[in-house]
């Protein structure tokens, strides 16, 4: 099943017939013949296949190309007319940074980035932001210096990005989009208290929130699965039937979507107010499977109008989304959705709907989790 996508690429407008699983790179590549961009890991680790879409850099080998219909794309072989790439592009040549070149298209896209989002970065914040992009060969000194060196004439000339709306500067480590950053000060994540951890294939988390009503009510949620499923962003129970249930579970990490269609059990403990649910489900789409086992136990909080609520989750995740079984991208996929769940449930327990704008948000978290992807990464290095 094809469709044709509409983008604009280096400034010209083009149509390709794409399936659902084409991913951006092979557009570029195989279909508009530009092979400037690179392809290594094909899993967005490396950084090769960056390049930049509507001004934002993309990892175009896990992009699918029918989400970017209508998108603006600059490869390496566009920047016309961008000040800023003509000036990367010679000072990349003047520090030597780099060898064989094969990271080069990436890593300029990112460069780019970098310069038009920071006033005036350290070397520290440079690399950083740039632990995103591997280079095999020149151990990125050129790299940061080419990435300075063009900062300090922007600084110096007041050189204009070529970047039609330039974004506001943002903070160290602020590589999230803004609907994340939005989301973060609407919705505050709980105190990563707990422990994450793999066992084989199984990924493990532990954590406690802390919630501002009596124990009593914050349970007669947590054993009604109608009343707390929609408070799960992104989930939906379709049925209950004595102990069981079927239902779905939409996710979006960035560019890939995943809706999981599932069913499973649960089972309730009213004396100490703890409970279990287990469920599985499969993404036809995108091929990927989940199994999962969810426990809780609601305790009295530090006062009698609050409660702790301890949470134990054990999931399996395979294929397509099975990068994410990973420990260093599930603590801050984990304290996204449990902040959006603790204030979801807040907002029930104070006779309130779950807001709609708290359903698991795509591009904010996917950024958000493959930023963590990253900096986990070049941190074992
Ligand atoms: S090829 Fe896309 S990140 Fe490595
Ligand atoms: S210049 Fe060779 S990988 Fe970076």
């Amino acid at each position: 099943m094809t469709e044709t996508l509409s983008l604009t690429v280096n400034g010209e407008a083009c149509k390709v017939a794409v399936t659902p699983r084409t991913q951006l790179a092979e557009v570029l590549r195989d279909h508009l013949d530009l092979t400037g961009t690179h392809l290594a890991c094909e899993q967005g680790v490396c950084g090769a296949c960056t390049v930049l879409m509507n001004g934002e850099p993309v990892r175009s080998c896990i992009t699918y190309a029918q989400s970017c219909d209508g998108a603006r794309i600059e490869t390496i072989e566009g920047h016309r007319d961008d000040p800023v790439m003509d000036r990367l592009r010679a000072a990349f040549s003047r520090h030597h940074a780099l060898q064989c070149g094969f990271c080069t298209p990436g890593m300029l896209a990112t460069a780019r980035d970098i310069i038009t989002r920071f006033a005036d970065p350290d070397e520290a914040t440079i690399r950083h932001e740039l632990s995103g992009n591997l280079c095999r060969c020149t151990g990125y000194v050129g790299i940061v210096e080419a990435i300075r060196d063009v900062i300090a004439q922007r600084n110096a000339e007041g050189l204009e990005s070529a970047r039609p709306a330039p974004a506001p500067v943002r903070p160290r480590g602020a590589f999230a989009p803004f609907q994340a950053v939005e989301e973060s000060r609407t919705t505050p994540a709980p105190a990563s208290t707990g422990k994450v951890g793999s066992d084989g294939s199984w990924t493990s988390i532990e954590r406690s929130l802390t919630m501002a009503h009596p124990p009593e009510k914050v349970w007669a949620l947590f054993r009604d699965i109608r009343a707390v499923a929609p408070c799960v962003p992104g989930a939906v129970i379709e049925d209950v039937s004595g102990s069981g249930f079927s239902g779905a579970m939409e996710i979006r990490f960035g560019p890939i979507r995943a809706r999981f269609g599932g069913s499973g059990s649960f089972a309730n403990d009213d004396a100490d107010r703890s409970g279990t649910i287990t469920g599985q489900g499969d993404d036809k789409n995108g091929r990927s499977k989940v199994r999962g086992e969810l426990r809780y136990r609601v305790t009295p909080g530090q006062d009698a109008d609050s409660s702790t609520v301890n949470v134990d989750l054990r999931f399996q995740l395979q294929g397509l989304l099975a990068q994410f079984n990973r420990p260093e991208l599930v603590t801050d996929f984990a304290d996204h959705i449990l902040g959006q769940f603790d204030a979801n449930c807040d907002a029930v327990l104070s006779g309130s709907q779950p807001a709609k704008a708290r359903q698991l948000s795509g591009l904010g978290l996917g950024w958000t989790v493959l930023r963590s992807a990253l900096r986990g990464l070049f941190r074992r290095k």
